[in-house]
Formats: C-alpha cells, structure tokens, sequence
C-alpha cells in the first residue's frame, strides 16, 4: 500500500481507493501533492508541484526567484522559514531562536501500524491490515529527529498520522507547537462542517464557507468540550449527504486541541489538527522524546454519509478495543434522572427490580452513594460508599442487584474533589492551583492534578479496592468541570506549558490501569453529558453518555451531529421521564424509545411510575433492542433526513448483508395537510424483495422501489388524529423494519 519512486522520492499511499502523497523537495523539507481518490501507482507526480515566480515573495536560495515556502504546498511546515502561514511545529532553542528546520534523512515502511506509548490510537490485529511509512528529519543546529508517521488501512479510507520528536543534542528544547497533522491541499472550494455547541447542546452541525484567513475550533479547557469537537469536515458545495468529496479529520485526543484551516493568497488550503498550542509548551531534554497525538484522516467520494461510515467502522473496529468492543452491549437503567441524591438502598432495590421485569440487564447507580454526598458540595474524592444510604454499603447492594439478576455499575468521578471531604483534607495540595491566587471553582469542586503520579495513584488505589470487593460489572466515568488556573506544585517553572496534556495522559494512565486490572469492566464516559465525547477516550471507553439532555427532540439533533463520526455503538441514550427534567417537554414514549435505541439503549426514569400501559410499550421496546442490537451496533448507518434543515430526522441502519434494516422517521412538529413524503433508502439489494412493517403500515416492495422511490411515509397529517388516540400529534416517531423474504 505505499509506493516509493526513488529517484523522485515521491512517496505513495495508496489502498486502491484512495491515495496520499507527498515527496522530498530540493530544500529536504517535505511538500504535500495529493490526498484525495485513488490515482495510478505507476504515475509520477512531481510535475503537480506548481512554482511560479511572484513579487515579494521571500526565496529559498539566492539566484533561484521560483521557489519559496511560501507557495510551496507543504506537508509538515516549519515556523520561521519563508512560509508565513500558520506552523505545523514551533521549536524553541536555549538560545531563544524558534526556528526550526529538519530535513529528510530516510524512511522505514513496515506492515502493519504501531500504538504510541500511553496515548489512545487506532490499531490492527493483523500486520496485513495497515501499512506504515516512517519519515525521519533532522534539524542539525537543534540535533532534534522528527519522525513523520503514516498508516494507511487496507480496509478503511483513512490515514493516520502522528509525530514524534527526540533530542539528541544536549541542550534542552521547547516544543510550542506540534500538530498531528497538517496538510495543503490545491484549492480552497469548500465548506468547513464542524461540531459546536454547548452543555445539553452538544455537537449540532454548523457549515461555513471558507474565506482567505484562518478558521478554527479549539479547546483550551483542559477537556475536548461541549463547546467544540476535535473534528473537522471540509465538503464541497455540491456535496451531500449520499454524494461528493468530503473529507474528514478526527483527532484522537481528550484534552485541548487546535483544529484549524487557512486560505492562503493563492488559494490553497491548509489544515492542521493537534494538541492546542495555547497553553502549551513541551520541555524537551537531551534524549528524550515527545510524540503528539493521532490525527485521522479520511477522505470520502460518496458524500458526509460516506465519511462517516469509514469513520464508524475504524472507530468501532480498531480504536474502541477489549472484552466490550464486539459484544452486545447491556440494556442499563439509571437512576440519576429519577432520584438525584436522594435515596436509600431499599427505594433502589424497588426501582431496579421493576427494571428487571421489563427484562433490563443493568443497573447503574449514579452519583450520591460515596462519602458525605447529598449534594454536589461534598463528598467527591472518598470512594467508599455512605453507609446511611447504603447499610450494607455497595457490596451488599451489588449482591442483592445480583441476585435479581441483573449486573450492577457505578458512577465515578475519579478527576474531582469536594473541599468537604476527608481525600482533600488529608492532600490539600492535591488540587490544580496557582500559588497566591484564587482557584475557580465548577460545580462546587477541584480538579486534582492527574499531572502527578502519586494523585493517580492514590485515587487507583480506592477504586481498586472498590471494584476488587464488590460485583461491579461497569463504571460510568464522570469529569463535571473544565480545569483554570492550570498550575502544578510539582514541576518547575519551564515545564508549566506541560500540565494540560500531562493531566490527559494521567487520566489515559487511569484508563489503562483499571483496564488492565479488569478486563471485562464495561467503562462509559460521561462529562455533565457529552464535554468530553471525543476519539481519544473511546480507546479506554467503547460508550460515552452522549448528553445530559435526554429529551428525544433534542437528541434529534445532537444524535445526528455525533453520527458525523461517532459509531452508534458508542452513543449512551436512554429513555428519560415525562416532562423532560431539562426542557419540560412531552413526548410519546414510542418516541423516547426510538431515539434512544438507535445507540447504547438505557433508560433514565423510575419505572414504578408509569401506566401499566407505558410498561408494556417499554417491555416491546427492550425486546425490540435485544432482537435488534447488533444490527444497530455493526450496521451500516445512514442520515437520511437532517433535523437541522427540516422539520424531520431520518436515519437508517442496514445490515451489512443487506438483509435487514430499520429506519427511524421522526416528525418533528404536527403539520397540517402536508405533501406526500417518500424517503429513499440506502443499503439494500436492488433485486431483494422486502417486507415493510411499522406500526401503521405493513407492505412489500423490491430493494430497487425503496431506494430509487422510497419508502412511503404515512403521514395523516390533514386534520385527522392518527391512531384515534385524539390529542397532541407532535413529536411523532416511527420504526420501520425491512426485512428481506
Ligand atoms: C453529570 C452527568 C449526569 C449525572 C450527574 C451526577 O451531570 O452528566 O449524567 O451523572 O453528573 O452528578
């Protein structure tokens, strides 16, 4: 899958669908010439390299008025060369230069791809399913080796990319910046598509043109945020959902990032994704060495759809690992929603023993179990449970979930501190702060530094205990604030810059740590919702609550955004109460449950106080899941219908065998006398003859009729009450199975 031409040295990554490529120029930097659809690997390609001479302009070599940096297509630009666009790497010498500029020395190319030390990354379980080129550089004044990793997958459109730096010289140097990845591409024709947004509102989709100048998004709160996704999707105008280029970038981080494009003078566009270079600052001494994070890249010719679907299969297949990946994830009930603090182990035994009978497998208890928690100004950092509530703390509790048959899981918050508590009182220093000055507080609570060991350590120590005693089959892993006044008593004053990526790396050491000391844990993410809902912590979680808003109107939108890149296997949703605790809205629990099922399906809410009706309608819904679920975990998924642009969301799953599929439709508002709506489908086999089923309509049609004209969407919109139930018809949803006969 990489083709070098020696004499040019152009190299070639190439999977037969799509290709990359990048060569050596005369300078030793390295320019960028393709990414984009397969091309022959026989081609040569130097000639795409366009020089031209243009007024002041600042050239590379005296007599030569053709080449310079600046309009020379780069593949990992340096700052203070003639290239004046926005750098890929900023060094710092002893000396105060922060010029940098290493030059090719060789490559190494293997079979397969490697994992980076104490970071998350994708990975393979045969050597035959990546390739990966090394480039090593070398800047000679700074003695500094700059390794250029790229892994080409056989079997998904994408490259990934990350970068490692070793000093072998033998002053110290600063890293202040380091992308993971950066690329120039030849024209700047498209939109920018990214995941914004904010607590309860995370990752609607926004669309911008590009204009000349730089866009980006970023976090410089110590998590990946609520606010932006380490994501960024460039599309053409054209492009759509099922059509047109589309290419995606991901990164492969929890903590701040930088995702950033620039339209330069002469159109071409750069893109650059990595760890966020405000706030940062890597000390880098002699023979040591430094790698990024990793940045996917892929490239899709079948529309956002298409992106998207690489992005599912790589993420769900060869990022998210271990005894969870491929097993059929447990129907769970969690009681945050229904109770908050306030409960006692018997109301828990109530409320999980209904849950039983509607045939869900887990129960999680969320936060308020520990220490003195009864509300969120206590308690955070003594992981013991609080024997008022819990007599017989929580082995007793998960003996006696045991026994009803069901699994038991627990909330965490392993980063936090309560000032009232018996962990901060005996390591008051324990806490990210800045001398002499006021430390911020969020949700009354402190974050410890997860810089140090000894903090990691000591919290381990108590979960290990924990989860060692008692029958916790799953965590659900909380973070409730974003960190300030980032400062760490343990490091000196030139290694400050380091203390938001070190936090990260300790929250990954924590990870890594209770997974290997149980390996059938099941971990969910969780951060006040979806503020940490990114590619890194998917290597360490395969779920993560995807929004402290359970509304299923508003799950519309943030479900639909986080399909950008996010497999559906990965996305908690549950089934939550009437009215909605976050928007007082009154939704149909057909809805609830269509929403929430097309993800890691749960329910929010305590049973014992629905209609007997409504328990039956739940008890249908869990068997639907159970029935269903590995087809809504491994199917193909499409978004047919965006509710950012209609008053409907659409979207389907289709079995890889093309089989089977359910479509979710959901109106959004009650219309009156609406069109007629069709909805084609995607795949299916053309030739197959299937059975449609919804519960108003049940009819055959061949695969061609479903996808050319569509399914036929019942819409009794003109006045009438659809199911003689009378009433409001808003926020009306409807399973479709496709089954093949
Ligand atoms: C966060 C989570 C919620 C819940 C509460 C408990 O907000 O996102 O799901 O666990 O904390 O305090």
């Amino acid at each position: 899958m990489i083709i070098v031409n020696e004499q040019e040295k152009v190299f070639h990554l190439n999977n037969g669908r799509i290709s990359y490529l990048f060569y050596v120029m005369e300078s030793g930097q390295l320019g960028h010439l393709y990414f984009g659809r397969a091309l022959n690997p026989e081609g040569s390609y130097l000639h795409m390299v366009e020089k031209a001479h243009r007024p002041m302009t600042t050239y590379i070599t005296e007599g030569d008025l053709y080449t310079s940096y600046e309009h020379l297509r780069q593949e990992y630009p340096c700052y203070g060369t003639s290239d004046y666009r926005y750098p890929a790497l900023e060094i710092q010498g002893g000396d105060g230069s922060r010029i940098c500029k290493p030059e090719y020395q060789r490559y190494e190319i293997f079979h397969g791809k490697k994992l980076l030390s104490g970071l998350p990354a994708t990975y393979v379980e045969d050597e035959s399913e990546a390739s990966t080129i090394e480039i090593f550089m070398w800047d000679p004044v700074r003695s500094l080796e700059v390794i250029l990793s790229y892994s080409i997958f056989r079997d998904v459109d994408a490259v990934a990319r990350s970068v490692r730096f070793v000093n072998h010289g033998k002053e110290s140097v600063f890293i202040n910046s380091a992308m993971s990845m950066s690329v120039d591409l030849p024209d700047a024709g498209f939109q920018s598509v990214q995941l914004s947004g904010s607590w309860a509102r995370e990752r609607h989709i926004h669309v911008r043109d590009l204009q000349p100048g730089i866009s980006a998004v970023s976090s410089m709160r110590g998590n990946s945020s609520h606010q932006h996704n380490p994501f960024l999707a460039l599309k053409r105008k054209s492009t759509t959902e099922l059509s047109g280029e589309a290419y995606g970038f991901s990164l492969v981080y929890s903590g701040n990032f930088l995702a950033q494009t620039e339209v330069d003078n002469y159109q071409v566009l750069r893109v650059m994704m990595g760890i966020n270079p405000f706030g940062f600052q890597w000390k880098l001494d002699p023979e040591t060495d430094f790698t990024t994070p990793e940045a996917i890249m892929v490239y899709s010719g079948d529309g956002l759809n298409g992106m998207s679907r690489q992005f599912h299969r790589l993420y769900r297949s060869r990022l998210a690992r271990g005894y969870w990946r491929d097993r059929e994830r447990p129907i769970l009930i969690n009681n945050w929603e229904a109770t908050q603090f306030n409960y006692v182990g018997d109301d828990l035994i109530l409320f999980a023993a209904k849950a039983k009978e509607c045939g869900i497998e887990l129960f999680v208890l969320d936060d308020g179990w520990f220490g003195a928690r009864d509300d969120d100004r206590h308690g955070l950092g003594d992981w013991h449970a609080n024997t008022q509530k819990l007599p017989n703390g929580i082995e007793g509790l998960a003996e006696k979930i045991e026994a009803l048959g069901m699994k038991f899981g627990l909330w965490f918050e392993p980063e936090m501190v309560n000032r009232d508590s018996d962990f901060f009182r005996s390591h008051p220093d324990y806490i990210i702060a800045t001398p002499n000055r006021s430390t911020s507080h969020g949700r009354n609570q402190f974050v410890l530094d997860f810089s140090r060991r000894e903090v990691v350590d000591a919290i381990y120590e108590q979960m290990y205990e924990l989860l060692s005693k008692a029958k916790i089959s799953y965590i659900k892993w909380d973070m409730n604030r974003s960190i300030s006044e980032c400062y760490s008593e343990a490091y000196p004053a030139d290694q400050q810059g380091e203390i938001f990526h070190r936090y990260i790396l300790g929250v990954y050491d924590l990870h890594e740590r209770l997974i290997q000391a149980f390996p059938s844990l099941l971990i969910e993410s969780c951060s006040s919702g979806g503020g940490r809902f990114d590619a890194g912590m998917l290597y360490y979680a395969p779920q993560g609550w995807v929004s402290d808003n359970s509304d299923a109107v508003e799950r519309l939108k943030i479900q639909y955004g986080t399909s950008l890149v996010y497999p559906i296997s990965c996305m908690g949703a549950h089934v939550s109460a009437c009215p909605n605790e976050q928007v007082g809205r009154r939704t149909p629990i057909e809805t609830r449950g269509n929403v929430a099922c097309t993800g890691a399906f749960g329910y929010e809410l305590d049973l014992n106080r629905l209609s007997s009706e409504e328990i039956e309608i739940v008890k249908k819904q869990i068997a639907f899941y159970k029935e269903n679920r590995r087809l809504i975990a491994e199917g193909n998924f499409y978004r047919l219908c965006s509710p950012f642009e209609t008053n409907f969301a659409a979207w389907e799953t289709a079995a890889p065998d093309r089989q089977r599929a359910i479509v979710t439709v959901t109106r959004i508002l009650s219309e009156i006398n609406g069109p007629y709506r069709r909805l084609p489908l995607c795949g299916l086999l053309a030739e197959q003859k299937y059975h449609i089923e919804s519960r108003f309509l049940s009819y055959d049609a061949y695969g061609d009729e479903l996808m050319q004209y569509g399914l036929m969407l019942e819409d009794k919109s003109s006045g009438q009450v659809i199911d003689g139930s009378g009433g409001c018809q808003d926020f009306l949803s409807v399973l479709y199975e496709i089954t093949a006969i």
